[in-house]
């Protein structure tokens, strides 16, 4: 087992990784928010029989449950969604100190975290992800929030849980794509704060992909503890979590402009990963050597290394309207070397096109 523990100034949670945490789950939340009632809010995707596993376990630690089926999918990351949700809260009767337990990946997560800030005001919730990409990113940190038609993410709020609850078990159900997405934003982690994490997933790369439990439980300690750090030294991205977009500013226009659901996020992270290398090796910041690694651990995670992308026109403009867009400048995080990245908002469009190029089937 282990525990990596998030001290900001107002509060203070530990993430728990462990094969086998769901069972504990009742015990972890009693102990961090003891009440008669709770919510279970899980996606009917991952109901069976990790949903049972929790509703048991919540049961065992003297838990009254009710139980929110989510309908799955980014495009119920709505305010519609969380309307309804708030409906059946007040249908079960959960008060200001029945906690909410979000268990899916990180849709459910983002959009229950987004519930428990501002139903009653603010409950206790804890997160329960299970996917490998919210495990190594969404369900740590504090980010909530819903989409908007006119974009992802304009609606939420920084609002952190009392506990995360980690079980590797869970993705041994799934699928293949998924787990490469969560692949892609490991790699991420490796290359803006920890080099070990990227030796890592290139030396059990097929423990990984076979879901090996102990190799996914190393994989997701390390990348939460590099996430805990970027949290713990700056929670409301004043500064330096802004290091975790990288090759989000390729990603968001990629997904944008091909429609969501084209492409898995994660994917499109991958190759945003590999166009900013190519970016920042253009600029003089990295050399060819740190490129060609990137290119093949995303190709070793079976993630896609090029995509039919639209015209350099559309592209752009896509990432105009990326909410990272700062006084009208386009900001991107680069990598200078393996476990440190730069932020760069003076780069010509010649050079941005030239990025596109590398990724472009
Ligand atoms: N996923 C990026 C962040 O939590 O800041």
């Amino acid at each position: 087992m282990s525990v990596v523990r998030i001290e900001l100034p107002h509060c203070t949670y530990d993430v728990l990784i462990e094969p086998g945490a769901l069972t504990r789950l009742g015990e972890v939340v009693r102990a961090c928010a003891p009440h008669k009632r709770c919510g279970l809010l899980a996606d009917p995707a991952v109901a069976q029989p990790w949903g049972e596993l929790a509703r048991q376990s919540l049961v065992r630690a003297g838990y009254g449950v009710a139980q929110v089926a989510l309908e799955p999918g980014e495009k119920h990351k709505t305010l519609a969604a969380v309307e309804r949700i708030y409906g059946a809260l007040a249908e079960a009767r959960l008060e200001r100190r029945s906690p909410l337990i979000a268990l899916g990946g990180g849709v459910t997560g983002d959009t229950v975290g987004f519930v428990a800030a501002t139903w009653l005001r603010g409950v206790p919730f804890v997160q329960c992800p299970t996917t490998l990409l919210a495990m190594v990113d969404a369900s740590v940190g504090g980010k909530v929030g819903v989409n908007l038609p006119a974009g992802k993410n304009l609606v939420g709020a920084f609002y952190q849980p009392v506990a995360v609850v980690i079980d590797p078990r869970v993705l041994g159900t799934l699928p293949a794509r998924e787990l490469g997405c969560g692949l892609a934003e490991s790699i991420k982690h490796g290359v803006l704060g920890d080099p070990a994490l990227l030796d890592l997933i290139e030396r059990r790369m097929s423990e990984l992909r076979g879901r090996d439990p102990q190799a996914l439980a190393e994989l997701v300690h390390r990348n939460v503890v590099v996430k805990a750090g970027v949290v713990m030294r700056d929670e409301r991205e004043s500064g330096e979590r802004a290091h975790l977009n990288l090759g989000h500013t390729f990603a968001h226009a990629i997904e944008a402009t091909m429609g969501y659901g084209e492409l898995l996020h994660g994917e499109a992270v991958g190759l945003g990963l590999i166009a900013a290398a190519e970016l920042a090796h253009r600029t003089g910041l990295c050399g060819a050597p740190l490129v060609a690694r990137l290119r093949a651990l995303v190709a070793a995670a079976g993630l896609p290394l090029t995509a039919a992308l639209p015209d350099d026109e559309v592209l752009w403009a896509a990432m105009q309207r990326d909410k990272k867009v700062a006084d009208d400048r386009l900001r991107f995080v680069l990598p200078e070397r393996e476990g440190r990245v730069r932020m760069r908002d003076d780069l010509s469009r010649a050079d941005v096109s030239a990025a596109w190029r590398a990724i472009r089937a």
